[in-house]
């Protein structure tokens, strides 16, 4: 099949090609524990439920205005505004089927051929490939372990050339679980004031999910509001899990906020309706589902750091928000990408390799610890007898 050459550049997200691989090997009658999909697997609170469901009970079953429907773009605005100190209007806010459209609409909005895309690696897939898409190019800038997965500012500012355009920040981090210090947000900010022409995109879906300290945006140093030149992506997703919901937003400067509902129109028109009636009940109603939620993942996080630490040739410091460790497994003998087959066809055990997150993701596995404290604990006894199996 002849199809646009494009297509080429376009990347994917390889949690979902190990998701399919592992429910084949289920099918088989394999007994497989998930730690590679990023998703809570808890369920949506109950009153933000009945929300949805009563929103369609109600006739709210029609197209919406592209960008949203403006009470939720007014509760969004209300709730960015409060959590980050910065002033916000509806207008800055675009509402989508989940964060990723706005990966694709900012970059398809922003990216020029030829433009370049300061991002980190390991990273979210999804940046990178957009770039490609577009036709941009990504300058990467690693993230290290020896540095708690943080930029080094040296390598970042390194990194920032004539020609770039838009710099992807993420925190807390997926896959490392990283998080940026406020120090180290205003270093960064820092660095790009020499250079105004450059917009932010602040990926900040785990930004609730921060285990110590207060979360840090850039959105929040003078200069750097959504009026100005920072893209806040967020959503519903992992904050109310609510991922099958298809529920996310950007925060951003209107006339940019004008272009992307346009580029909404242009491909699926609005965001479903009694989805987004389903968010203002989570941004509006009581927020103890998100708290019992992080004290549950933090109880994980201990478990899961722990026990990688007794495996031998494996070595993990603690993640800092998000639901992701992000083990180095170099002292094993394998590779990322040959560990992370073993573990699926011999031990039953789906996590992801580092390499699908980039170059820099080598020598390290990621396992996500959105799975219940019993199968976490099955998986490191898995993972242990296998590897004193195998050992190289
Ligand atoms: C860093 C990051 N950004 C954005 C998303 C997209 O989230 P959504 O499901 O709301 O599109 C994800 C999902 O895994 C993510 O890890």
């Amino acid at each position: 099949m002849k199809l646009a050459s494009r297509m080429e550049r376009l990347g994917t997200e390889t949690a979902f090609s190990v998701l399919a691989k592992a429910k084949a090997l289920e099918a088989e009658g394999r007994g497989i524990i998930h730690l590679e999909i990023g998703e809570p697997d808890f369920d949506t609170p109950a009153h933000v439920i009945e929300a949805g469901c009563r929103a369609l009970r109600d006739g709210h079953t029609h197209y919406t205005p592209t960008a949203g429907i403006p009470e939720l773009r007014e509760a969004i605005a209300d709730d960015v505004a409060r959590s980050r100190g910065i002033d916000v209007g509806p207008e800055q806010v675009v509402v989508t089927p989940g964060g990723k459209p706005i990966m694709f609409f900012t970059i398809l909005a922003l990216i020029d051929e030829g433009d370049e895309v300061l991002l980190p690696n390991p990273a979210f897939p999804i940046y990178e490939s957009m770039v490609n898409f577009v036709g941009g190019r990504p300058v990467f800038v690693p993230l290290r372990q020896e540095n708690g997965f943080r930029f080094d500012p040296g390598e970042f500012a390194a990194g920032l050339s004539e020609r770039t355009r838009l710099v992807i920040l993420n925190s807390p981090a997926n896959p490392t679980g990283g998080a940026l210090t406020a120090e180290d947000i205003a270093g960064l900010a820092g660095i790009l004031r020499e250079r105004p022409d450059v917009y932010v995109l602040s990926d900040e879906i785990y930004s609730r999910l921060l285990y110590t300290g207060d979360f840090a945006s850039i959105s929040s140093e003078e200069g750097f509001g959504p009026e100005a030149r920072t893209i806040i992506l967020d959503g519903f997703s992992k904050t109310y899990a609510m991922t099958g919901w298809r529920l996310g937003y950007g925060v951003m400067p209107e006339p940019l906020a004008e272009e992307v509902a346009k580029l909404q129109v242009n491909s699926n028109s609005c965001t479903s309706a009694a989805t987004q009636y389903a968010g203002i009940a989570a941004l509006r109603g009581p927020q103890d589902g998100v708290d019992n939620m992080l004290a549950e993942f933090l109880a994980r996080r201990d478990l899961i750091v722990a026990g990688l630490g007794e495996l031998s040739g494996v070595d993990c410091i603690t993640p800092q928000g998000a639901f992701y460790a992000f083990p180095r497994i170099t002292g094993t003998g394998y590779s990322a990408d040959e560990l992370a087959d073993l573990l699926l066809d011999e031990a039953g055990v789906a996590c992801l390799s580092g390499t699908a997150f980039g170059r820099h993701g080598e020598g390290h596995l990621r396992l996500s610890y959105a799975n219940s404290r019993e199968n976490i604990g099955l998986a490191l006894e898995r993972m242990g007898d296998i590897l004193s199996r195998v050992a190289r």
